[in-house]
């Protein structure tokens, strides 16, 4: 088996790290360039942060990569964000397959353009046999309008007859969700300083450990996750318990 990074213990790895890439913007600004600039160099550090999930052997890695909200940004940062999100699909699949990396998306992914919706499609179907990291990209995501799309579910399986109403159970409901495939995430990260969810997976996050780091997305390096699981193995997850 291949050594650990020092420092984090084998018998303790988050099964599902769910990352909130924020700062690519801020980033750019840095040097004066477009916050374009920012977002290409953050496609570079997802990259790393699927790396290194696999050198821990992290089961699934959910990246916040465009929010419900981030629609409400200006046309042009927009179109830019679908562009490369176009180009990420294309250039990186090959490199999926050969690290054994499984794609998937949630989210709105119907609110996505055309041409991106049919390359999301493209690379799931292709990398959908590899086993490794399942690397979910969030999409068009907000977890207040994935709740909502959950009750929706329910009520059809309601009128369905599949669901009995008098039985909905949280775990009922979490088979509702885009996530249903999916344990929740243990550990949820944030980078660029920022305390707040910004409407990331509100229901699945309940009991995740939250690591905020300062370092803005773009220079995301493997240690700095190294550097989040060793903090989730200090704490001490209660879940409600003594
Ligand atoms: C995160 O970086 C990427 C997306 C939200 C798409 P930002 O674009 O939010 O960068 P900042 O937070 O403005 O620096
Ligand atoms: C959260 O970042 C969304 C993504 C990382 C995709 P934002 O930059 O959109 O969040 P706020 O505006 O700081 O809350
Ligand atoms: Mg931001």
């Amino acid at each position: 088996m291949k050594s650990l990074p020092s420092g984090i213990q084998p018998d303790n790895i988050p099964r599902h790290i769910a990352v909130i890439m924020d700062g690519n913007g801020r980033w750019a600004k840095r040097f004066g360039w477009q916050r374009t600039r920012g977002h290409r160099a953050g496609a570079d550090a997802v990259t790393r942060c699927v790396e290194a999930c696999q050198d821990l052997g992290v089961e699934y890695l959910t990246v916040y990569a465009f929010s419900t909200e981030n629609w409400r940004r200006p046309k042009a940062e927009v179109a830019a964000l679908m562009a490369l999100l176009d180009g990420f699909l294309v250039d990186r699949t090959p490199e999926m397959m050969e690290r054994n990396v499984k794609l998937e998306a949630i989210g709105r992914l119907g609110d996505l353009p055309e041409n991106v919706q049919e390359r999301l499609r493209e690379s799931i179907a292709k990398t959908s046999g590899n086993t490794g990291v399942t690397l979910v990209l969030a999409l068009s995501y907000g977890g207040r309008e994935e709740i909502v799309d959950g009750i929706r579910s329910l009520l059809r399986g309601i009128e369905g007859g599949e669901v009995d109403a008098g039985a909905i159970t949280p775990e009922v409901f979490s088979g509702h969700l885009y996530t249903r495939a999916y344990p929740d995430p243990d550990l949820l990260v944030r980078t660029s300083g920022e305390m707040r969810l910004s409407n990331f997976l509100l229901w699945q996050c309940s009991y995740a450990e939250i690591v905020v780091m300062a370092k803005l997305w773009p220079d995301f390096q493997k240690a700095d996750l190294f550097e989040a699981v060793v903090q989730y193995q200090q704490r001490h997850r209660r879940f409600g318990g003594v």
